[in-house]
Order: structure tokens, then C-alpha cells, then sequence
């Protein structure tokens, strides 16, 4: 051994240290996890299990790795070329205080942001808890019936409305009126989704316009902002009528905190409501992550867009929460579906109904009217400085004539440390000030003095006190109230909101307390030094349409991912503005749609997607405007390529693309992927590679590479984006060199397509499909510091070890459960399987009665969260184990699941009856299992600590098993009365 002054100073620093913490298995684990499997070496496992056709050519370029404490120094030296001034731009985000209660408790926690989607309910009551208190705050404030769990974006809220409309109304019209004073990202993406889908948007730039588009009767939406993108206020009270004299749907985009005093769109016949949350609570974070809201009618509620949560009742008749109408979704309707959302907002939309619960309804309200009152003295005040201030009505935002001063004016304000709104767009002779809830007596008196002429003297400090009123014309008050429900009520004060987050919270299973085993979804450590920067102020305070010189960190940033993720995945551009995949993958098509239209062949509109395939690909091809024909898979999970062969050449002509999964959502490693991608390439289609699965692919296979020509990665699953409860993602999206011109781009921001700046041809621009140009900025330093801390050879080693994990899975568990679609490799123990193993329970359920729900239930009462139920193959459990989870977990949960295959036996053998077992019973809650009846063929102890372990530590499901269809024939979306919590 060295001694320890012989040991080079380099190894001392251990520079990639970092990898040794997030990979789970050390060395003697990997040799404890090989020798079960029986393979001779990870790179023999490797070789054995990647197809060598489609191996790496050379390394990932990317920089030697660094400690944690090294990349947080670096990644600050890249924030703070981010300059964070004071903006009152305004355009749909605003200042924000996020209360420190909520802060440390809900965004800096792991039990809130590393929980999963709430598939299943009996672990997720307390965050579905919060969401249902989003959809009753939304619902209060817009004055509308019924409201989902969160948007992606506000500009993509509109566009999903404009959807909705079109699905949900009378009207045959393709035409879409659209005021011209809608926020310029909301113009935009309406834009990009109404083209392909051959929808006509036809802007009014004028009242008058408006009111000749509206009379003329031909369109089957008409979309208004509230307040306009300038601040002002209509009174729109009329319009409803007339739009429904049309038999088309009016659409209001109004903002929450607005209609806290103004008369909310659902009082005037308003039929969609949307908007966003951001100002309750959410950074603006150079423009997401935030929770947008979509609301509407009750009659359109089956159609739709989004995830919605609703109350039903548990096994016990007791309330419960639950995800209601899952079969508008795309992962059951898949091109059917409503619209393409899986990955949403939920840690956002978390964080804005607590805002809502801490602050209630008059604590908003008081916040609210300051904000006015602020406005209103900011515009008396410049009024007296003979500045001409254009709106008199509005809330919280001005816009002022400032003619040929526009551009003086407002580097003024920036020299005094102030962003001011330009409105370029309409010629730039006019200037906004949009005041929030950080906006002082400070701020105003600064502004005046930038708007007065040298000399002059600057208004009275003593109109802040004068009795000024607000800028709301008083017809347009709102005098309903709202945010009645007890829950908005009760907990002001910081004692009671910190423990009721922390009550929710305990009801929940997050990563931080147990392996979450969810095949294709890749619940992979979420590491603190990862998240500690996306609350720093240079992230967090910056305004997404803030000059681009007060960017300059995140652009910076922008770039090292950019690249580090081309090396990856082998493509020439990326872009990292789609907030979730399914945007990444709508981006992606659009993309192809717009390299064939540029070639003259926008004809080819038929996208082949595997049977095997996620919903939300067939769902974005419905959105790209293509239509979906559906391939076989053969008996080993392959693309059938005879299958295949026929369908190209059946829609040669027309072929626009073929949708796949590599590795497959299957867990198989296709070997003729490479022949698949010529067989498409030859009859003149692209390749689409879904790159959800590039956990079992970073450093050990590169799509752009192999044959794909777009990909799109989801960085909440590979690159260490934590879940959130359900989002936020990113899903950049990822192009050949050919393609790059038409990456999404950002017009309203100044953003031309493509990262390498290359223009599309004329005429073939993709627009922008998100509202802010980079997408969910403010979580992209998650993946950055994964990148930076784990190098080349450490991401190659999480490809690797998520591989060996997966097969240690399948080794342990393959005597005991059928793995499906394993790779049937000699010698190796489980068949061997990519990253992911599907255990079969379909003969079980036959043998037994015991179905796969049963399993999945039953392992709450492992204190496990189920793997992935009935995805791909219905009747089947998928597993992920992922890089990070200790050989520890891993061999607690096969223990878990080889005691529940010994259960089974139990009822196969008849010892306890197939009605009355400890699986269909599961699961079990602590008021169940210590009630006096205890009726049972199975003991006490045998439905709660079937495992001796599990007295050290018990998660006890708050609920017994939720009704799913109950819910949905009683669909309730809002808080739960408190009546119906009272004891029998
Ligand atoms: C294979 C695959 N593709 C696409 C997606 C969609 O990603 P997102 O949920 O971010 O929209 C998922 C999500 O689970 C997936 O597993």
C-alpha cells in the first residue's frame, strides 16, 4: 500500500468524485451484481447486450469533470454574467416574492420536487391535495367551472384552447380571430400550431377590426388578452354574445392576479380561460419554469387538454384523490387524444396555490391593490411630468407616447438599472411599465426621474398618501368573492403553512424515500449541488424579454449544454426551448414538415410509428398535422421490418417520417435499427429516434450516429431534471446538420431558428413552439452541473451500470417471474435486457386472479412505488432501476417482489381466498390494519410488515385502493367540502 505521502496530489483532489456519489453500486457491488447475472466483466456485459453495429465511433468530447464545490464556482461565474436589473417589462411575467416558507419547504425540497406524476394515487394524495387546491383557485379567480392541473406555458395554453375551441363548438369555420394586443409569444406559438393543422389566424389590430371580424361571423374561436399586452382594459362584456351568435368559443387570457379585482371572464360569458400562475409565488427565471392554467366551461371538460385531478373515494368510502379522465390522454387515445401533454407543471402549480393558501383571499387582494394604487400614483405622477400615458384603464401596467424619445428613454432606465417595455412590434414609439408585487414607493420615484426632463422637479412624494383611486374602471370591479373554501382560510401564519406542506408531503412517496423502479421514466438521483443554483438571483430574477446583453450567462449556458449534448447524442444542433418531450417531439416533426415543404414535398404527411411506441408520439404527429400509420412489432418487442418494407413502400410517396424508440420502450436493443433507418431513408422519409431512453444510450451509442435524424432528450429523465410531481421537463430537441435551419425559433424575442444561426428558406420558418425562447431556463443548470461533475467516462458508467442494474433485476427476479421480451443472451441469468426489465404477470392472473394492478398496489406496502403498470405490454409491471440506486435497494425491492410471488402462491394454492388476500386488499392503511374488525383470511402483521425489515421504518398509504371509475361517473375537480371529512 502507499503511503500516504506517495499518493499524487491529483488523486488526493479526486476530481471525479462526484460520479462515486451519484452511481449506486460501488466496485464490489458491481462484482456481486456481474457474478449474478454471470457475465465476466460490465464491458462483456455491455458488448453482449448493445449491438456492436451501432457502437460509438470515439468518445464524448466533453470537459474533465470537477468536484461539486468546483462546478458550483464555475456555474456562478456563468450566472453572474447574467445582469439582473429591475424589470418592468412586464408581457405575461413579473417580480414575485416566493415566500420562504415555500421556498425551502416545496422548491428546495426533495420530498415535493423529486415525487413522480401521480399514476398512483394511494402515494401521491398530498400533492394531488395541492393540485386540486390550483384547480379551486383558478376555478375561483377566472369564475369558470372547471380547471386542469397545470399548462405548460401560457402561449401554449392558448394554442390548446384554440384547439379545444375547435374540437368543442358548432362552428365549421378554420378561422380563429385573434386581438392583435395579446401578449407577442402568445401570437406566436398560436401561429406555429394553427398552421400545420390548416387553421387561419386572423389578427385584429383594431377595435374596429375586432368588431368587423366578430360581426362577419366566419371563425370558431375569437382569443382576447385581459390586461392587454400594453395594460389596458376592455369592457368585453358584449362580445360573448356575439361570439356565440357565431357558434364559436371566446377565449380570454387573463391574468389571475388581476382578476383578483377585476370582474373575472366566467361572469362574462367568457368559454376558455387561460393564463399563467407565474406571479403567485414562481420566479421569472428568464421565463419558466411556471405553471400555466387552462379553465373552462363544464360542457367541454371531456375534451379537454391536460392532466386533471378529481376527487373519488378509497376502498373505505372515504375521499381521495386521483387523476380523472385519463381517456382523453394521450397514453390512451394516443393520435386521438386531446392534446399531447404527459410531462406538465405540477412543482409550479404546487408553489402557486400555496401562494394562495399562505396569502388567501385578502392577503391577494391587499397585494393586488397596491400594486394598482402603485400604478395609479406612477401614472398621476408622470402625468404631472407631461409625459403622455395612453391607457386609462388598466391595472397594474402603463403605456406612455414617447415617440422619438423611445430609444433615449429607455437606456436611460436601463442605465439606472431599469427595463422598461419596448413595443417594437408596433413601431416603437411607445414605452410600458408593468408594476408588481416587488414594486416600492422607491421604484416609482425612479421612474419618474427617468422620465423627467433634466431640471425638473420630480412629483410630490405625498401622492403616495393622497386617496388616489386604481386605473379600474369601476363597471369592471369585481365584486364576487372567491377563494371561500377553508383551506384558503387557515393557514396565514408561517406555523401553520409549514406543517401543513409538511402534512402533505408526508402523505406522499418521493425518491428521498424509497427506489422509484418506473420503467421509461428514469427516477434517477436528483443531486443537491444539482439543484442548489436554479434559485440563485442571476438565474432567477431575469426577465425572458430582457435585452440580450442581461442574458449573457444564460446564453453562455445555453451554448456549453448545447454542446455537450450534440456530443452525446451525435447531432449537429439542439435546441433547448420545448418545455417538455412531447414539445420536444412537436418541435422535432415540425421540423421535418418543414425540411420536406422546403424541398417541394410538403405532400408527405405519413408518420410510422411501432406499435410499442408512447402516446405522445402518436399524439404529436396528429398536432404536426400527419397522419399515423401503425407498425408491428414482432414476438422479441424488434420492429417488424416486413411489416415495415410494405408500409414504406405502400406510402413511399407520401412518407414523411417514421417515429421510434431506441432502445425500444420494449427494453430491447433493435439490431436492425441501422437497416430500419435505411429502409426509411431510401423511400425519402427521416427518422424520428424518441430519445426518452438515452439513459441506456449516453457515451455507449449515438442516435445522430446510427441513422436518426431528430431526437428529442428528455433532461428530466437522463440528465438528472428532477420530476417535480409531474414537471417541469425539458425536451430539447435535437437535429442532423440538414435540419438545423428549422429548429424552433423566437421571432417576439429576436430569435432566429437554429442554434448555429442557420435561416430557413424563406417561407418555411418554424416558429416558436414555447413562450419563452429557452424553454424551462431556469432548471437547465441541473443538467449542466450533471454533465460538468460526471465527465465523459462518468455518464458512461451511468449508461453502463443502469444497464447491469437492470440485468441484476432480471437475474434475481427471472425464477420467479416471466421477463418478457428479454434478449434470450446464453449464459446470462434474466436473458438480458437494456436498462429496463418487464416482468409478465398475465399467467399469474390467470393462475391466481392476482392482476398486475394487485402487485403494483401491494408494493406500497413494501414501501415501494409500483414500476410502471400495463406500459408498454398491458398486464406487465416495467422496471428502471436506474445507475443510482445501492445494490441495498435493489436487493430490497427483488426481495419485495419475490415475497409478493410467494403471496401469489398462497392464493394460487387456495390458503387464502382470491377475494380476500393481502394484494387485493392493498393497500393497507394504518386505520385499517388497527381497526377492532379485523374480518381477514390473513393476519395483522401479515398486511402491514410482511417483511421483518419494515418495522425499522413504515410508510403507511393514507388511503386504502381509490375508485378510479367512481370518480369519473362523480367527477368532482375542486377543494373537498369539509362536510365530507366529518366522522360518521
Ligand atoms: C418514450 C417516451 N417518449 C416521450 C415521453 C414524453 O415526455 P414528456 O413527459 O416530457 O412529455 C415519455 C414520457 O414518459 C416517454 O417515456
Amino acid at each position: 500500500m502507499l503511503q500516504a505521502a506517495q499518493v499524487p496530489l491529483s488523486e488526493l483532489e479526486n476530481p471525479a468524485e462526484f460520479a462515486a456519489r451519484h452511481l449506486g453500486p460501488d466496485a464490489a457491488d458491481e462484482a456481486h451484481m456481474l457474478s449474478a447475472i454471470g457475465a465476466a466483466s460490465r464491458r462483456a456485459l455491455i458488448e453482449a447486450i448493445v449491438p456492436a453495429s451501432i457502437a460509438r465511433s470515439q468518445v464524448m468530447r466533453l470537459p474533465a469533470p470537477v468536484t461539486e464545490a468546483q462546478a458550483l464556482v464555475e456555474l456562478r461565474g456563468i450566472a453572474q454574467q447574467n445582469q439582473v436589473l429591475k424589470s418592468f417589462i412586464g408581457q405575461g411575467y413579473h417580480g414575485t416574492h416566493t415566500p420562504g416558507v415555500i421556498l425551502r419547504n416545496i422548491l428546495e425540497n426533495p420530498a415535493w420536487y423529486t415525487a413522480y406524476t401521480p399514476y398512483q394515487a394511494e402515494i401521491s394524495q398530498g400533492r394531488m391535495e395541492a393540485l386540486v387546491n390550483f384547480q379551486t383557485m383558478v376555478c375561483d379567480l377566472t369564475g369558470m367551472a372547471i380547471a386542469n392541473a397545470s399548462m405548460l406555458d401560457e402561449a401554449t395554453a392558448a394554442a390548446e384552447a384554440m384547439t379545444l375551441a375547435k374540437r368543442s363548438v358548432r362552428s365549421k369555420s378554420n378561422r380563429i380571430v385573434v386581438a392583435g394586443d395579446c401578449h407577442p409569444q402568445t401570437l406566436e406559438v398560436i401561429h406555429t400550431r394553427a398552421a400545420p393543422l390548416g387553421l387561419q389566424v386572423m389578427l385584429a389590430n383594431s377595435a374596429t377590426e375586432w368588431d368587423s371580424l366578430l360581426d362577419g361571423g366566419d371563425y370558431f374561436a375569437a382569443l382576447v388578452q385581459v390586461p392587454t399586452t400594453d395594460g389596458s382594459l376592455h369592457d368585453l362584456r358584449g362580445d360573448a354574445a356575439r361570439i356565440h351568435a357565431a357558434q364559436a368559443a371566446f377565449i380570454v387570457a387573463a391574468d389571475l392576479l388581476a382578476l383578483t379585482l377585476v370582474v373575472p371572464p366566467g361572469e362574462y360569458g367568457a368559454d376558455i380561460v387561460v393564463g399563467n400562475t407565474q406571479r403567485f409565488g414562481v420566479p421569472m427565471a428568464n421565463g419558466g419554469p411556471h405553471a400555466a392554467y387552462l379553465a373552462c366551461r363544464d360542457e367541454f371538460k371531456r375534451s379537454m387538454p391536460g392532466r386533471l385531478v378529481g376527487v373519488s373515494i378509497d376502498s373505505h368510502g372515504n375521499p381521495a384523490y386521483r387523476l380523472a379522465l385519463q381517456t382523453r390522454e394521450q397514453h390512451i387515445r394516443r393520435e386521438k387524444a386531446t392534446s399531447n401533454i404527459c410531462t406538465a407543471q405540477v412543482l409550479l402549480a404546487v408553489i402557486a396555490s400555496m401562494y394562495a393558501v399562505y396569502h388567501g383571499p385578502e392577503g391577494l387582494k391587499r397585494i393586488a391593490q397596491r400594486v394598482a394604487r402603485l400604478t395609479a400614483v406612477l401614472a398621476k405622477g408622470l402625468q404631472q411630468l407631461g409625459v403622455n400615458v395612453g391607457n386609462a384603464c388598466g391595472f397594474d401596467a402603463i403605456a406612455l407616447h414617447t415617440g422619438d424619445q423611445t430609444e433615449a428613454i429607455a437606456a436611460r432606465a436601463e442605465a439606472a438599472g431599469m427595463n422598461l417595455r419596448r413595443f417594437r412590434e408596433w413601431g416603437d414609439t411607445m414605452l410600458g411599465i408593468n408594476l408588481d408585487e416587488t414594486s416600492t414607493r422607491a421604484d416609482v420615484q425612479a421612474l419618474w426621474a427617468v422620465f423627467a426632463q433634466p431640471g425638473q422637479p420630480l412629483p410630490d412624494a405625498a401622492l403616495f398618501d393622497q386617496p388616489i383611486d386604481s386605473l379600474i374602471p369601476p363597471a369592471l370591479r369585481r365584486s364576487s368573492a372567491f377563494l371561500t373554501h377553508p383551506v384558503f382560510n387557515r393557514h396565514h401564519s408561517e406555523t401553520e403553512m409549514l406543517r401543513y406542506i409538511r402534512s402533505l408531503s408526508d402523505k406522499d412517496l418521493a425518491l428521498d424515500r424509497s427506489m422509484i423502479p418506473l420503467g421509461s421514466c428514469t427516477m434517477k438521483l436528483n443531486a443537491t449541488s444539482e439543484m442548489i443554483p436554479i434559485t440563485w438571483p442571476e438565474f432567477a430574477n431575469i426577465h425572458p424579454f430582457a435585452p440580450a446583453a442581461q442574458r449573457a450567462g444564460y446564453a453562455l449556458l445555453n451554448d456549453q449544454l448545447c454542446g455537450w449534448l450534440s456530443q452525446a447524442t451525435g447531432y449537429a444542433g439542439i435546441s433547448l426551448q420545448p418545455n417538455a418531450g412531447s414539445q420536444g417531439e412537436y418541435a422535432g416533426l415540425l421540423a421535418i414538415r418543414g425540411w420536406h415543404a422546403s424541398r417541394g414535398e410538403g405532400h408527405r404527411n405519413i408518420c410510422l410509428i411501432p406499435e410499442s411506441a408512447h402516446g405522445t408520439n402518436p399524439a404529436s404527429a396528429q398536432m404536426a398535422g400527419m397522419t399515423v400509420v401503425v407498425v408491428k412489432c414482432d414476438s422479441q418487442g424488434n420492429v417488424d421490418l416486413v411489416d415495415l418494407q410494405a408500409k414504406c413502400e405502400k406510402h413511399s410517396a407520401n412518407l414523411s417520417c417514421i417515429m421510434i424508440t431506441y432502445p425500444s420502450t420494449y427494453g430491447v436493443f433493435d439490431t436492425q435499427v441501422k437497416a430500419l433507418c435505411q429502409m426509411v431513408h431510401d423511400h425519402g422519409g427521416r427518422v424520428y429516434v424518441d430519445g426518452a431512453n438515452m439513459n441506456a444510450l449516453v457515451g455507449v451509442a449515438a442516435p445522430g450516429e446510427f441513422g436518426g435524424d431528430v431526437s428529442h432528450l428528455n433532461l428530466h429523465k437522463t440528465f438528472c431534471i428532477p420530476h417535480g410531481g409531474g414537471g417541469p421537463g425539458v425536451g430539447p430537441v435535437c437535429v442532423v446538420a440538414d435540419l438545423v435551419p428549422f429548429l424552433p425559433a423566437h421571432r417576439a424575442s429576436g430569435q432566429a431558428g437554429g442554434t448555429c444561426g442557420a435561416e430557413p428558406p424563406a417561407g418555411h420558418e418554424v416558429g416558436a413552439v414555447s413562450a419563452a425562447p429557452l424553454g424551462n431556463a431556469a432548471v437547465l443548470p441541473i443538467s449542466w452541473m450533471y454533465v460538468r461533475m460526471m465527465g465523459s467516462e462518468g455518464l458512461t458508467a451511468a449508461t453502463e451500470i443502469a444497464i447491469l442494474s437492470a440485468n441484476y433485476v432480471a437475474a434475481r427476479l427471472a425464477g420467479h417471474y416471466d421477463i418478457h421480451f428479454s434478449g434470450g443472451i446464453a449464459g446470462l441469468q434474466g436473458g438480458g435486457v437494456a436498462h429496463e426489465c418487464i416482468l409478465d404477470l398475465r399467467k399469474l392472473k390467470d393462475s391466481s386472479g392476482i392482476s398486475a394492478e394487485d402487485v403494483a398496489k401491494r408494493l406500497i406496502d413494501y414501501g415501494f412505488h409500483a414500476p410502471t403498470l400495463s406500459f408498454p405490454v398491458a398486464g406487465t409491471l416495467m422496471v428502471e432501476p436506474t445507475e443510482s440506486e445501492p445494490l441495498a435497494e435493489l436487493d430490497r425491492f427483488c426481495d419485495a417482489m419475490i415475497a409478493i410471488r410467494g403471496e401469489i402462491a398462497q392464493v394460487e394454492a387456495g390458503t387464502w381466498p382470491r377475494d380476500d388476500n393481502p394484494l387485493v386488499n392493498a393497500p393497507h392503511t394504518a386505520a385499517a390494519v388497527s381497526a377492532d374488525d379485523w374480518a381477514h383470511a390473513y393476519r395483522r402483521s401479515e398486511a402491514a410488515y410482511p417483511l421483518a425489515s419494515l418495522k425499522a421504518g413504515k410508510y403507511w398509504a393514507p388511503v386504502g385502493r381509490v375508485d378510479n371509475v367512481w370518480g369519473d361517473r362523480n367527477l368532482s375537480c375542486s377543494c373537498i367540502p369539509v362536510s365530507d371529512y366529518a366522522d360518521d
